[in-house]
């Protein structure tokens, strides 16, 4: 009772002020904590954002090991959190709010971020705010830019694919999802094949422009139909299938090209549907592409979905580099935005594994499905 008092109280005396926010992030295997303030238009300053990668720890098993991230995450937390509040500047009792994310991701590797907002939370008597990462991700070009809703976003993460209508803060509308395996996966599962190490995404990008694009002829699955839901399964086949045959480096790298090939040409001609199913019914005459996550990162997937947006008259836009993969500043965004209508939680909040970001949408995963 008396946490939700000093709430009160807070928000009221900030109702003029400009907001500064930690957030901190632990869904995976990227332990971030960071403090954004508010800027006066609109747009966010970030005060420090600090990241610790487990990639090493975990890339002798060529993939995140729910165990091993938790540990990591636990031994550096505490670490991490500090630095973050001390390089901001910003003494910590002057900040208004801590948001962390509560899911999706493994839960006991998002119990350690959680359980440590709360108590900072708690203990100075802030407002706290659960995040969904996926929602972290979808509101983080805002950080830079000032963006009118409703905006178009292609979520692209080692776990996620979607195309999401996104009409406000805690308003997302999925027009399409992958039915298999998300494109991070599918670029991380073909860097395997060819022998990188995890995570192989970046590689592939960089393998891909030694090599012949036009190489190697790879599926395109459910390309015409199933809408803008896409599949990546069959392809991941197929790049199996050919990487056994390869005899020399160079076909590697055009194997590599060929991936990166066929996934823009599914990218292009999936956004599209999206693209058309996203004007459907508006009127506005502006309209707003944004494409986050990891996979957001590949300059050559950026080139294609950006002569596409001027194509259909989008204006594409990439959150920084910095920002695409796994951080806490849009963690630390996503609970300004939140809190500025009034979305705070309680300290009971739990962590959630799966936590799609539009709830009305179907559960599309698994084989036999039918278009
Ligand atoms: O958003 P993110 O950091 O973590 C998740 O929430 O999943 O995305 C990580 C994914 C990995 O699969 C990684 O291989 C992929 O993003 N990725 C890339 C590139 N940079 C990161 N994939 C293709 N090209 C890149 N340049
Ligand atoms: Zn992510």
């Amino acid at each position: 009772m008396l946490y939700y008092y000093f709430i009160f109280i807070d928000r009221y005396s900030n109702m003029k002020k400009r907001l500064t926010f930690l957030g901190i992030e632990t869904s995976c295997d990227e332990t971030a904590a960071s403090v954004v303030r508010e800027k006066l238009d609109g747009t966010g300053e970030i005060l420090s954002n600090i990241i610790s990668s487990q990639v090493e720890e975990h890339k002798e098993f060529g993939g995140v090991v729910p165990e091993v991230a938790a540990r990591a995450h636990v031994e550096k937390i505490d670490l991490i959190v500090k630095k973050a509040i001390k390089d901001s500047g910003c003494a910590i009792n002057n900040l208004d709010g801590v948001a962390a994310t509560a899911g999706p991701g493994l839960l006991v590797c998002l119990t350690v971020g959680l359980n440590i907002g709360k108590a900072i939370a708690g203990s100075l008597k802030k407002p706290f705010l659960a995040i969904n990462h996926l929602e972290g991700h979808a509101l983080s070009p805002k950080i830079n830019k000032k963006i009118n809703f409703p905006y178009l976003l292609l979520l692209i993460s080692g776990g996620h694919t979607q195309f999401l209508k996104v009409n406000g803060v805690n308003k997302y509308k999925r027009l399409g999802t992958t039915i298999d395996d998300a494109l991070g996966e599918a670029f991380d599962k073909t860097a395997k094949l060819l022998g990188i190490e995890f995570p192989g995404g970046p590689v592939i990008e960089k393998w891909a422009k030694k090599g012949n694009e036009d190489y190697f002829k790879l599926p395109k699955p459910i390309i015409n139909r199933g809408g803008c839901n896409l599949s990546f399964a069959g392809l991941k086949t197929a790049v199996l299938r050919t990487s056994i045959t390869l005899k020399s480096k160079k076909e590697k790298y055009h194997l590599a090209a060929s991936f990166q090939k066929t996934i823009n040409e599914i990218l292009y001609k999936k956004t599209k549907v999206a693209m058309d199913e996203f004007l459907k019914n508006k009127k506005n005459k502006k309209n707003t592409f944004v494409i986050a996550g990891g996979v957001a990162s590949n300059l050559s997937i950026r080139e294609n979905l950006s002569k596409l947006s001027k194509e259909k008259n989008f204006e594409p836009i990439f959150p920084p580099i910095n920002l695409c993969s796994d951080n806490a500043a849009m963690i630390a965004w996503a609970g300004i935005e939140r809190y500025k209508i009034n979305l705070i939680n309680d300290l009971k909040f739990p962590s959630i594994a799966r936590w799609p970001l539009d709830s009305s949408a179907p559960f599309l995963k698994g084989a036999g499905l039918k278009f």
